[in-house]
């Protein structure tokens, strides 16, 4: 039911401090002073030895859950040290890409539906590899069909944009990174820091309202590849520069930007906001600073919120994108 709310999408996006509570529930231990900040996940528990063996992981989906598996890489490369690779499910198919039985394939899918990565999941299994599922949906296909997984519990979600899985899908998979790395002494105040800033994550995310422009997203490196001949000063643009070790690397970028005269709204860390107007104006949304690993999950809100407040004012249904279904069960 949308109660208060005029739209699901609006609602789902104003859900995820609780959403995200719960998909924390029970799996985040903080333990007393003496004891290590831990992570539980029940359905990986006799699992986990075989995945740390494995030669690597690959991350298997479709669409915004792709996405959340791509923000979810690099915390997962750095606490297990295993390599990891990233597969949309049909392209995989394919090319009927090779796996093996040392591979870990993790696949991600609110639905646990999806035609596609269901098929890939087939393909996995026939090759032997361990195959894990990060689902919202308890007893869908995918559920069933993988070795072990995790449920995300966000809750049941209707409006096709997919935004509280998206959040949830990353934490369970920052989760799953923790878990893997196990205990091992050199990342043990990174891991205690991770789960700190997992903990604080619902109050960080209480961040509101924003803008309206529609945006392609683009690597800061990619820029002068080709992106930067498309700025003036009739194109707006987004940048996200929050505090992260690409930092000065964004503020090159944001100078850069002020020169061709872009139309700029560029989102940083709270108190940045004077370094990254330097060279000309631009409006300014700043967010909470949470671990670089969870950044992803607060960054997203006010894109979340201009997609959503962009499609309302242009008359078209949010909810239900046209020649869009929730959960695409055709290849
Ligand atoms: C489980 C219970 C939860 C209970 C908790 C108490 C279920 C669905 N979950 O949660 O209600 O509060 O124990 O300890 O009954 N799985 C897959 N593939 C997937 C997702 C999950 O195979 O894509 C498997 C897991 O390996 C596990 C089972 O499904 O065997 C349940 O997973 P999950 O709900 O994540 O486990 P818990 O968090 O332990
Ligand atoms: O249910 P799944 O996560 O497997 O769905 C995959 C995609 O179809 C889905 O993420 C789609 O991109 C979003 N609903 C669009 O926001």
């Amino acid at each position: 039911h949308k109660g208060k709310y005029e739209h699901y999408m609006q609602k789902e996006i104003h859900e995820q401090p609780e959403s995200l509570t719960t998909t924390m529930r029970g799996r985040l231990i903080r333990g007393g002073s003496c004891k290590a900040k831990t992570v539980l996940l029940g359905g990986l528990k006799d699992h986990l030895k075989t995945i740390r063996r494995s030669r690597r992981i690959i991350f298997i989906g479709c669409g915004t859950s792709y996405n959340a598996a791509l923000a979810a890489r690099p915390i997962l490369e750095e606490l297990s040290g295993i390599p990891v690779t990233m597969e949309i499910a049909s392209d995989l198919l394919d090319r009927q890409g090779p796996i093996y039985r040392e591979d870990t394939a993790v696949f991600v899918s609110q639905s646990g539906e999806t035609a596609d990565t269901l098929n890939a999941l087939e393909y996995a299994l026939e090759n032997g590899a361990l195959c894990v599922g990060i689902t919202n949906t308890v007893g869908s296909a995918i559920a069933r069909k993988t070795h072990c997984g995790v449920h995300i519990n966000a809750g049941a979600e209707i409006g096709v944009a997919s935004t509280k899985a998206y959040t949830s899908q990353i934490v369970v998979m920052a989760m799953l990174a923790l878990a893997i790395g196990g205990d091992a002494v050199s990342s043990q105040a990174r891991r205690e820091a991770i789960i700190e800033s997992l903990f604080e994550l619902p109050r960080a995310l209480k961040v509101k309202e924003v803008a309206l422009m529609h945006s392609e997203g683009i690597l800061a490196g990619e820029m002068k590849h080709g992106p930067l001949a498309l700025v003036d000063e009739n194109l707006p643009i987004f940048v996200i520069a929050t505090h992260d070790a690409c930092f000065s690397k964004q503020q090159s970028v944001i100078q850069q930007l002020h020169a061709r005269k872009g139309r700029l709204i560029v989102m940083c860390s709270k108190g940045d906001a004077a370094s990254v107007t330097v060279g000309g104006s631009c409006r300014v949304i700043e967010v909470p600073q949470v671990e670089d690993c969870l950044q992803p999950v607060i960054n997203i809100v006010p894109l979340q919120l201009l997609a959503y407040h962009l499609t309302v004012l242009r008359g078209f249904n949010v909810d239900q994108p046209r020649n869009l279904a929730k959960s695409v069960t055709t290849e």
